[in-house]
């Protein structure tokens, strides 16, 4: 299923982004703000414990979510761009990361790095990466979350393609995808249009 969240701050600041002109540091500063808007919206349906809390008038059982059943996957490196603010949101929650690079030869994308928490099947995974182009990295790194045990995983980005949704609801039917816009298509090199350009590169300052 894909969910495109329209809430008015969410594209206020998503505008903000895409313009060319945004210095990297305030990309980077409004990247964290989204995270936390698209974060309260990925998060809607968590299940909630009990907790007991002792408050100034009695004692009762209250909400309380178990933030360390959660666990956030950063595909490298424009991931780690979203990571802060969900980080802001669920402090406890574990994160993994994953490594991809896209073989010339090939095409394909190739891990070069994986580290996980341990029981992955027991966990909610909210696996991220800004930008969802052809799809080949989100769907690799879906597959290898289920090799290491995800059975509730998510997906969360900012931009998405026409086409990487396509690719990913063929291979992941059962992954649900939340972005805060579907673009037109993919220009000849897989970038987004109209789009943001290169997320890690306006991330970090590479470019
Ligand atoms: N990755 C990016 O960073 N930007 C795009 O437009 C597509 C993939």
């Amino acid at each position: 299923m894909l969910h495109v969240i329209q809430h008015p701050l969410l594209q206020h600041k998503l505008t903000l982004l895409r313009d060319k002109a945004t210095s990297h540091a305030l990309f980077r500063q409004t990247l964290r703000e989204i995270a936390m808007l698209l974060t309260y919206e990925v998060t809607k349906d968590l299940e909630l414990g009990l907790r007991e809390v002792e408050t100034p008038m009695e004692t009762g059982r209250f909400p309380w979510l178990e933030g360390r059943r959660v666990c956030f996957v950063s595909i490298l490196r424009a991931g780690n761009g979203l990571l802060e603010g969900m980080l802001d949101l669920v402090p406890d929650a574990r994160v993994g990361h994953i490594g991809l690079y896209r073989d010339h030869a090939t095409l394909k994308p190739v891990e070069y790095y994986l580290k996980l928490p341990e029981a992955m099947g027991e966990r909610d995974i909210i696996m991220v990466d800004p930008m969802l182009a052809t799809g080949n990295s989100a769907i690799a790194a879906a597959t290898r979350l289920k090799e290491a045990g995800a059975r509730r995983l998510k997906f969360m980005c900012l931009l998405a393609a026409p086409e990487g949704v396509r690719a990913f609801k063929a291979a992941h039917p059962d992954v649900s995808i939340y972005t805060a816009a579907l673009d037109r298509q993919l220009n000849e090199k897989g970038y987004i249009l109209p789009g943001l350009g290169d997320a890690g590169d306006r991330i970090y300052g590479t470019a």
